[in-house]
């Protein structure tokens, strides 16, 4: 299972893709969580202390550049998927491996080309290669997407929160989503604090088609234990938006055929 994680700045995309690869991660399931933000924090949702080990950003030097009989050029990557893991990635105690795209290659430009061609074939290449479930955190703008790197998932998780500028974001991922020919696009409502919340995303979600697949709750304990940095799951053990997040894994795992 391939799942891309997207939606407006700050709903909540990098706190439930760590929570989600953990939750699969402790089911034995070996998961490839791809960090595709710039400025790069799923470290610390997985639990990785960023002061002791961190990922090697991806390059474009990763990238082998042939061309087809139809005169085109393509890429591929130049090594074999687990090198790159064992030789960029870091391996956290739940069965995760976390990537990460780091910063603009060219400085000044702000050009992310390369790596933007760069995610896109090592998620085309998971998907050929391996069993694992491979799970990326996107940038808050649609320029990844855009670009494609999402074409290869087969679940778009859209993160929305219950104000009306979150929800027209996710209409505008869904459509990219369609154009990408993503076959399940679905909505996770966010810190939803109570019923009044919930039916505001449902209304919007049914208007646009979106089906909704999880409701977490607006939960005190995770935007505390936010504040420490790395996310500490023990300090959030029991709480109603892991165990919202558990489901979600679980459902998933029912649900999405790859
Ligand atoms: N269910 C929740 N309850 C309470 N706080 C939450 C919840 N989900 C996320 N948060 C808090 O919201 C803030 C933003 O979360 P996060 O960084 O995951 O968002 P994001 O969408 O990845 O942001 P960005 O667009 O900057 O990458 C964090 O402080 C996080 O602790
Ligand atoms: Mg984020």
């Amino acid at each position: 299972m391939k799942i891309a994680v997207c939606g407006k700045g700050g709903v909540g995309k990098t706190t439930i893709s760590g929570l989600l690869c953990r939750s699969l991660g402790s089911k034995g399931i070996s998961v490839l969580a791809i960090d595709g933000d710039p400025n790069p924090n799923l470290a610390l949702t997985l639990g990785i202390d960023p002061k002791a080990t961190m990922p090697k950003a991806l390059t474009s030097k990763l990238l082998e550049v042939y061309e087809k009989d139809d005169g085109k050029k393509y890429a591929k990557l130049n090594a074999p998927l687990s090198e790159v893991m064992d030789n960029y990635g870091v391996k956290t105690n739940d069965n995760v491996t976390l990537l990460a795209v780091g910063q603009p290659e060219h400085a000044g430009t702000g050009c992310m080309c390369g790596i933007h061609t760069t995610v896109r074939e090592i998620i085309h290449t998971a998907l050929e290669e391996s069993e694992q479930v491979t799970l990326l955190d996107l940038e808050a703008s649609l320029e990844q997407m855009k670009r494609g790197t999402s074409k290869y998932v087969d679940v778009l998780l859209c993160v929305v929160e219950p104000y009306y500028r979150s929800m027209e974001a996710v209409a505008r991922f869904q459509r990219l989503g369609k154009e990408l020919e993503i076959k399940n696009i679905v909505a996770v409502a966010n810190k939803v604090k109570n019923a009044e919340d919930e039916e505001a995303i449902r209304q919007f979600c049914l208007q646009t088609n979106l089906p909704v697949i999880a409701v977490i709750p607006y939960d005190a304990t995770i935007a505390e234990a936010d504040k420490t940095g790395s996310l500490d799951i023990n300090a959030i053990d029991g709480s109603p938006a892991l165990l919202a997040i558990n489901q979600l894994a679980n459902d998933l795992l029912e649900t999405v055929k790859a």
